[in-house]
């Protein structure tokens, strides 16, 4: 059960399938194009969409928005401090002013950066630079029905391999995902977070950590790693930066509040060069790009996202789902994680080749039976597409993330997703395919626009 109980509410709109309908099509079928008064349940994203708690509100409240040296910032400073050890650290406005940050103090054109898997921004920011984004991902993690319990790992053979090769020099950075974004949500464990961190050791190559969802890694640490079950997730969450040489981090995820981030490092050196490009691109030392007021809701934030009664709760609150949607006869990237299920589109609608995009297919189905907004992983999105927007190369999957914002939606919000969910799953065949009609060069699915493609057109 959720330790908290509602204060505040916003209604959510009920529309019907006529509306909706009307809407996807002005949308270009494109969920990203939609109106956020158009939708009912918002599953797009658990990034910034959190509920804040009124600890969090009082203390935004109490924000000081003095240009330099607020109050807010030492606030900020001291729980930043005392959770991650690192001597050296900035906020930025969110997550990938981090990445650019970092990299760019950090790597140099024609140097590679390794991962179990990188955010696209993450890859986006390490490519801008000249840089290859390489992504290791442990062998595991490609049976999506598989139930290993850490699926987020890197496969540290290959680390080793690469690492030791001649001309390895060239790698500039290791970044682990915590929890594994582009692989499925999946945990990282603490025994591979150690053993990759040995092996950059070895080779003298700096180690970070992409520690967006850091305390829902250590949740499931506590749940599935053997010798953790009596450590708190505070704990783990310390252990784990600790291992690290530093971290990028979007705050907007597991520091629940709209906007913030961090960048952080043990090395002088590398902070010296980080404050440069954050006081030219972010803001001040002491603020870089976030009032006051967001520093002292961060803080706040902060310490509650570690309770082990928060956390458990938002677990079951997933678990719950993935049972329900597993009841509807709907595969999911097992096992399932905290902040999303990623549903397999592929196999349930089998009648949809990947150049229809079923992934996409199922998501846009979800909005217009139920208003149910969320976003595909697949062809459409990370498939290979020519100028006039034929697939080229299909996504290894085509999946469908259904992200839980958090403290946001109750029990019965997400047994209507399933529902709704359940209902199409009841006649997979008629969920149309889709053909792109307009395919912007770069950041494809959110600009994209698309038509239905009716049956007897495939
Ligand atoms: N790293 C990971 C693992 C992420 O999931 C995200 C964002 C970022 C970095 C970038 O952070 O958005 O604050 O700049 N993920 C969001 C999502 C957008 O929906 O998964 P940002």
């Amino acid at each position: 059960m959720e330790p908290y109980r509602i204060k505040v509410v916003e209604p959510i709109p009920i529309t019907t399938r006529a509306e909706r309908e009307h809407a996807m099509a002005d949308a270009g079928y494109n969920p990203f194009n939609l109106r956020a008064d158009q939708v009912t349940i918002d599953l797009l994203s658990d990034s910034g969409t959190g509920a804040i708690s009124a600890e969090q509100q009082a203390a935004g409240t109490r924000g000081d928005e003095s240009y330099a040296g607020a109050r807010s910032y030492y606030r900020f400073r001291e729980v930043i401090a005392d959770l991650t050890s690192y001597p050296h650290f900035f906020p930025v406005h969110q997550g990938r002013a981090a990445e650019r940050i970092l990299f760019s103090a950090l790597l140099k054109p024609g140097q590679v950066s390794i991962s179990n898997t990188h955010f696209d921004t993450t890859r986006a920011n390490v490519e801008l630079l000249g840089c290859t984004a390489r992504d290791l991902p442990c062998p595991e993690a490609k049976n999506l029905d598989g139930d290993f319990p850490f699926k987020g790992d890197i496969d540290l053979v290959q680390l080793e391999r690469i690492l030791g090769e001649p001309g390895a020099g060239n790698v500039g950075v290791v970044v682990m995902t915590i929890t594994n974004n582009g692989g499925g949500g999946q945990p990282v464990s603490m025994a591979n977070l150690r053993a990759a961190r040995d092996i950059c050791r070895r080779y003298g190559v700096p180690y970070f950590l992409d520690a967006a969802r850091f305390a829902e890694n250590a949740w499931l640490v506590t749940q599935r790693e053997p010798g953790y079950a009596n450590v708190s997730p505070r704990e783990v969450a310390e252990e784990a930066f600790a291992l690290a040489d530093g971290c990028v981090a979007s705050l907007k995820k597991d520091g629940i509040v709209h906007m913030g981030g961090i960048v952080a490092m043990r090395d002088p050196e590398l902070a010296k060069r980080c404050e440069l490009l954050l006081i030219a691109g972010e803001g001040f030392t002491t603020y870089g790009g976030l009032s006051g007021r967001e520093l002292d809701m961060l803080a706040q934030g902060l310490l509650e996202v570690t309770d082990p009664a928060y956390l458990g709760a938002r677990a079951a609150q997933t678990s719950h789902l993935a049972q329900l949607v597993a009841d509807a006869g709907v595969d999911i990237v097992r096992p399932p994680g905290i902040h999303a299920l990623y549903l397999n589109a592929g196999r349930l609608l089998p009648h949809l080749p990947p150049r229809l995009f079923p992934g996409h297919a199922l998501a846009t189905e979800l909005y217009l039976a139920g208003g149910v907004r969320c976003a595909e992983l697949g062809s459409l999105y990370l498939g290979e597409i020519d100028d006039d927007g034929e697939l080229q190369r299909p996504a290894p999957y085509e999946l469908v993330r259904l992200a839980i914002p958090r403290r946001v939606y109750t029990q019965s919000h997400l047994e209507y997703v399933a529902e709704t969910l359940a209902q199409i799953a009841k006649r997979p065949e008629r969920v149309p395919g889709y053909r792109l009609v307009e395919s912007p060069p770069i950041l494809r699915h959110f600009k994209c626009r698309l038509e239905q493609v009716p049956a007897d057109a495939r």
